[in-house]
């Protein structure tokens, strides 16, 4: 199993280019499966979650081809509208065919993902609405069957908390339906957006799409499209504190600064200095341990959970306590007691962690629960003194695009041990 091995206490200097977003890829690629025609999707990141998601796809019997950064789908032929356990086991988001096939196809098969490291992670909410959209919906044997012989039909579909992938979901199922599904309480997400940008160059009548009320229109099929993803604002946003944790000076490109907004300012508070320099690119600047600044996990455009963990790293070595608040997901604080392995000062309290800023972090072995609790442990390796050891780097490579070779351009003293897997070449 791979390890990263990293000695800190370099400043970064230089530029961290952003890939593709992982959380827009993934329903993109889904909704190659909504049209007979070739879909054509560009800045795909050469992350595991995508290779999953390619390997679905082919086992539904689409044809998949990667060239460089683009990914051609052609799901000519369905053969399988359905995604097995060995598939979902490994990532959650196959749950994210669901929609399109049982409109594509009347009918599929979803194995239902298990627990999760971060949280029990039902999708309960995708059934409710896949069944308020006309579908037969069965449980049985760890999988979900969906039916719908005779196509779906538009519906109101209220959301009672916001889902990401839900909304994504009801989506895909939506464009096919017949008539008009209006969805409320919808995830804002730019993913969300993205996807329907997508959907609308495919055919598709969607409106609203970034706003919490989506309104689609019907349509009888879609049509083959080109489309870019937007960059991973999450991957930004771990770099932008990966820049300010080593106190170094980089630019973070290829990244729309908006979509970190909740951050920045927040890092702003806390000393950094974070400059949109140009189109596309944040600079920045931070030349000390930051001020403690409170946090809380919000659904967009509030401060994202999935960078929570890497906040927190940097919080632990701040001037002051910083109260950290996890709302979306109720056990997402593995990371905090790998980070006290290396001198981190956090106390637990349900929904809460209390930060205590220390002068400084120690190397120490420490193991990666899940993807954005080992970015965090990479950070904190950064500014800590002498060497850690990163375990279960797998989790790291399901999100983030051969993260130790962008952070070593920038003079991070990182490697990768015990190498089984290139994954940016693979996909
Ligand atoms: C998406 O997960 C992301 N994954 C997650 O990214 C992200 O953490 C999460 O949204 C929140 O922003 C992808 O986009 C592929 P939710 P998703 O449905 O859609 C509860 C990462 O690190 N819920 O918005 O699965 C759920 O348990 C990851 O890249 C239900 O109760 O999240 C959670 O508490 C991890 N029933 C809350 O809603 C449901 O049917 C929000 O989850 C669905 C969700």
């Amino acid at each position: 199993m791979d390890k990263f091995r990293i000695v800190g206490g370099t400043p970064l200097s230089g530029e961290l280019p952003v890939s593709g977003s992982k959380n827009s890829a993934l329903p993109a690629l889904a909704a190659c499966l909504l049209t007979d025609e070739p879909v054509e999707l560009g800045r795909i990141p050469g992350v595991k979650d995508i290779a999953t998601m390619q390997s679905l796809l082919e086992y539904t019997g689409a044809r998949v081809e990667r060239r460089a950064g683009t990914v051609t789908v052609h799901a000519k032929h369905l053969e399988r509208a359905e995604a097995p356990y060995d598939v979902v086991k490994t990532m959650r988001a196959s749950s994210l065919v669901l929609g399109p096939l049982v409109a594509r196809t009347g009918s599929a098969r979803v194995s239902m993902p298990g627990g999760c490291a971060i949280g029990a992670r039902p999708i309960n909410m995708h059934v409710t609405a896949l069944e308020q959209l006309g579908a037969t919906i069965e449980q049985s044997h760890g999988y979900v069957e969906a039916r719908a012989p005779e196509g779906l039909r538009g519906a109101n579909v209220s959301f009672d908390r916001i889902t990401v992938t839900g909304t994504e979901d009801v989506l895909m199922a939506a464009v096919l339906a017949k008539g008009e599904t209006v969805i409320r309480n919808a995830a804002r997400e730019p993913e969300v957006k993205d996807l329907a940008a997508l959907l609308n160059k495919m055919g598709a009548k969607i409106e609203g799409a970034g706003t919490s009320i989506v309104r689609i229109k019907g349509v009888e099929k879609l049509r083959g499209a080109e489309h870019e993803i937007i960059p991973d604002r999450i991957e930004a946003g771990t770099f932008v504190l990966a820049a300010a944790i080593s106190q170094g000076d980089v630019v973070v490109s290829n990244c729309q600064p908006e979509h970190v907004a909740a951050l920045t300012v927040k890092m702003q508070r806390a000393g950094a200095e974070v400059d949109e320099t140009q189109a596309g690119a944040l600079r920045v600047r931070c030349s000390g341990r930051p001020k403690a600044v409170d946090m809380t996990t919000e659904e967009y455009p509030g401060f994202a959970t999935d960078l929570q963990a890497q906040y927190m790293a940097w919080m632990t070595v701040a001037h002051g306590i910083t109260f950290v608040t996890e709302t979306i997901f109720e056990n997402r604080f593995m990371h905090a007691l790998e980070l006290a392995r290396m001198g981190a000062n956090i106390r637990i309290e349900g929904r809460q962690a209390i930060v205590a800023g220390e002068q400084r972090l120690m190397g120490a072995q420490v193991q990666a629960s899940d993807l954005r609790a080992s970015a965090s442990l990479v950070l904190a390796a950064l500014v800590a003194t002498g060497e850690t050891t990163i375990d279960r780097v797998y989790h790291m490579d399901r999100g983030y695009e051969r993260i130790e070779q962008k952070l070593a351009a920038v003079g991070a003293n990182i490697q990768r041990v015990g190498e089984t897997m290139r994954v940016g070449a693979e996909v």
